[in-house]
């Protein structure tokens, strides 16, 4: 199965990225992940996008496209994926929609994770991130990890994502509204998309996910 994530930041993507992609035996794919792996190993790539990471700009499409593709081309990713957080922008989707099809497969569902803005900023503002994995995330009332500061997953240090601070967070969202936003209307048109109330405790959240999926998942 090949799906599209898309909700506004913090809406709970990762979260249930990770879950979905482990009950779907798919791997998650996030470009965010991605990005801030390239930044913590000192890459080239990681060099070029770090400031607009913490800016809470996106990153040129090219760059982006090319990352994602390479991701794509895996050999785990052969039989399908989860994309989390890419496209972000009708460029993108275009040129994963042509990627696919010069692979021959094509997308199966896309699901919209919405979440009013309180919740959103109250969900970044206490989330806490692991330093060795961007995916090992946790919230200091939602979900605390067993000893504070630590990571449950890895032993990690958990720390606050620089682009978590409130004035990037409303960037973030603005961004998300005027960049990202239109491509569930793109994807509306090919009759993809299942808007999801992502207002639920997490478990709910997955169960309402996977019963929106081509066949209950
Ligand atoms: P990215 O990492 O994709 O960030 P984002 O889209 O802003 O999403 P977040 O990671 O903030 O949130 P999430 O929805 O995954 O929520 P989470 O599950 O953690 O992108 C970061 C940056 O990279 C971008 O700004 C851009 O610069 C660049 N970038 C990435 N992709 C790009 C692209 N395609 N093109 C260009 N640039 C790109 O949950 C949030 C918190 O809430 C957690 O603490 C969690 O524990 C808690 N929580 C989750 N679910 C629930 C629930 N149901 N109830 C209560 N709490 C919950
Ligand atoms: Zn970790």
């Amino acid at each position: 199965m090949r799906i599209v994530l898309v909700g506004p930041p913090g809406a709970g993507k990762g979260t249930q990225a990770s879950l979905l992609a482990e009950h779907l035996a798919i791997p998650h794919i996030s470009t965010g992940d991605l990005f801030r792996a390239n930044i913590r190993q000192g890459t080239e790539l990681g060099r070029q996008v770090d400031a607009i990471l913490r800016e809470g700009g996106l990153v040129p499409d090219e760059v982006t496209v090319a990352m994602a593709a390479d991701r794509m081309a895996q050999p785990d990713a052969a039989n399908g994926f989860l994309l989390d957080g890419f496209p972000r922008n009708i460029t993108q989707a275009k040129a994963l929609d042509e990627l696919l099809a010069e692979s021959g497969t094509k997308l199966n569902a896309v699901l919209d994770l919405e979440v009013p803005e309180e919740e959103v900023v109250r969900r970044i503002a206490g989330r806490r991130t692991c330093r060795k994995d961007s995916s090992h995330t946790f919230h200091v009332e939602n979900k605390p990890p067993r000893e504070e500061g630590v990571c449950d997953v890895c032993g990690g240090e958990l720390y606050q994502r620089e682009d978590d601070q409130e004035g990037t967070v409303r960037k973030r969202l603005a961004v998300y509204h005027e960049e990202t936003e239109p491509i569930i209307g793109y994807y509306g048109e090919q009759g993809l998309v299942s808007t999801i109330s992502a207002l639920a405790p997490v478990p709910e959240v997955t169960r309402r996910a996977l019963e929106a999926l081509p066949g209950g998942g």
